[in-house]
């Protein structure tokens, strides 16, 4: 048998087109970062060098991909594409039916009026901005029950995503199951930094649940970044596939909502999936209200087509190894430099504990939205504000959310940026970091109702 050698995480293709980008100068990011009243989601795309707003939609896409674009069939109903994307979605996460939206939030809307009646309450494995919103728009409440552990920095738990089933029981016993329509179970979850939860404990959460006829509801939308945590760190699953590990995960939930846009490698897309075939009865005909006819849900034929090439790519051993690898360097980087980071590294970014990296700044002076602009005049790299901002209001104070995690996101978008890219990212921060003190607090000077990071606006105090 060949001897194992050891080998970087490098990428499992070779670039066939490239897209040039402007590389501005200190005077143009002081002028636009201004413009953009300190919110780095209001900066123009053209003065951006590189772009780690998000992971959404701005992955690179493969060559098949582009031939599956060529294949769109635009037919109003009955799409080529849309069997084939069923047929995709049925194989790789074994999920019955599916209603295709034109992303994660369109499914998550339609799922939240299905299943949420007023007063009732939705456990999850930690918020997520767009999820948690449209439980409340359908009159519920979401109950964070992830375990302590994801909302600490610092800690190096390898499964920060798990549920913390004494304080799921205490959802349980404290409402009643007849108040609990489904678990919010994410996987890789965002909001702790891209932390994966466990097959092992996924398979308690189904147990306690089942026990008390509550459904589980995925949020799969980085699925095989999880499985590749798993296949790595969990016991029994280091000679599994990462596909295998998908379905197993999928397996044990009732339904799920997936932004196809992070994992599944397109641009646009979306799906609500689930088992239970009144439930999509309800699902197919509310589609048709709000996004489209149920066989292309918001869609053209042609990106359902990348979407079901997506899914096939999303779930390759190689694929995800260098996705990850590729983040894991950008993490180990900055932690030798001694940037304070969230660990262990997630799988979609980097995240900076901004608390740390800022310690003169109160979090009502939003250290993370104020970091994340300072990032960007020093070098163009664009970040995003992960803290009180994302947080919002509490619904019945009206005061701030104040989260434990104040962080800035580095996403790192998949099969875009070179291991150069990386370095300068990393130089960058090493350099905000040297001069930390100087750096400002900002105030909020215009707040829109919902979503309030998207489109705040702040001027440096
Ligand atoms: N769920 C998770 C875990 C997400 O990360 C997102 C989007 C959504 C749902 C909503 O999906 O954007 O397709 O409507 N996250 C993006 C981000 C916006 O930057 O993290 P969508």
């Amino acid at each position: 048998m060949e001897k194992q050698k050891k080998r970087s995480w490098a990428e499992p293709y070779k670039i066939k087109m490239v897209e040039l980008v402007h590389m501005s100068s200190y005077e143009e990011r002081k002028l636009a970062l201004e413009t953009a009243g300190y919110n780095t989601f209001l900066l123009k795309s053209r003065d951006v060098y590189i772009d780690l707003l998000t992971d959404s939609g701005t992955s690179a896409m493969s060559d098949r991909q582009w031939a599956g674009i060529m294949m769109g069939d635009e037919a109003y109903a009955g799409s080529e594409n849309f069997y084939h994307l069923e047929e995709t979605i049925q194989k790789y996460y074994g999920y019955k039916h599916i209603v295709p939206t034109h992303q994660g939030r369109a499914a998550e809307h339609i799922i939240s009026q299905l299943m949420i009646k007023k007063g009732d309450v939705i456990p999850g494995n930690m918020y997520f901005t767009t999820t948690k919103l449209h439980q409340e728009l359908a009159g519920g409440k979401f109950v964070d029950v992830i375990i302590d552990e994801a909302h600490d920095p610092d800690n190096e738990h390898p499964f920060k995503g798990n549920i913390d089933l004494k304080k799921l029981q205490k959802v349980i016993d404290t409402y009643g199951p007849d108040k609990i329509p489904y678990v919010a179970v994410a996987t890789a979850v965002n909001m702790a930094g891209g932390q994966p939860l466990s097959l092992s404990n996924l398979y308690a959460v189904r147990e306690l649940t089942n026990k008390y006829n509550i459904k589980i509801i995925h949020d799969m939308t980085r699925v095989a970044e999880n499985a590749f945590f798993i296949k790595d760190r969990e016991s029994g699953y280091s000679d599994k596939s990462v596909a295998d590990i998908v379905r197993e995960i999928c397996d044990l939930t009732d339904g799920a909502t997936m932004s196809a846009k992070k994992d599944a490698l397109v641009n646009i897309g979306g799906f609500l999936a689930v088992n239970d075939n009144e439930l999509f009865e309800k699902a197919r005909n509310m589609v048709v209200v709000y996004e489209g006819l149920h066989t292309y849900g918001g869609l053209a034929g042609r990106d359902m087509e990348a979407l079901a090439i997506g899914i096939t790519e999303s779930v390759d051993e190689n694929h995800i190894k260098a996705r990850v690898g590729q983040v894991v360097y950008l993490g180990d980087k900055l932690i030798e430099m001694g940037i304070p980071v969230v660990k262990p590294i997630g799988s979609h970014g980097v995240f900076l504990n901004a608390k740390k990296f800022l310690p003169h700044l109160t979090q009502d002076m939003f250290p993370a939205q104020a970091l994340s602009s300072e990032i960007y005049l020093d070098s163009g790299v664009r970040t995003m504000e992960r803290g009180i901002v994302s947080a919002g209001r509490n619904n019945e104070t009206g005061k701030h959310n104040y989260p434990n995690l104040e962080l800035v996101r580095l996403t790192i978008p998949r099969r875009v940026y070179t291991q150069a890219h990386m370095d300068v990212v990393a130089e960058s921060i090493e350099q905000v970091y040297q001069h930390r003190e100087q750096i400002t607090g900002l105030q909020m000077i215009y707040e829109p109702e919902y979503l309030r990071f998207f489109q705040a606006r702040f001027a440096k105090l």
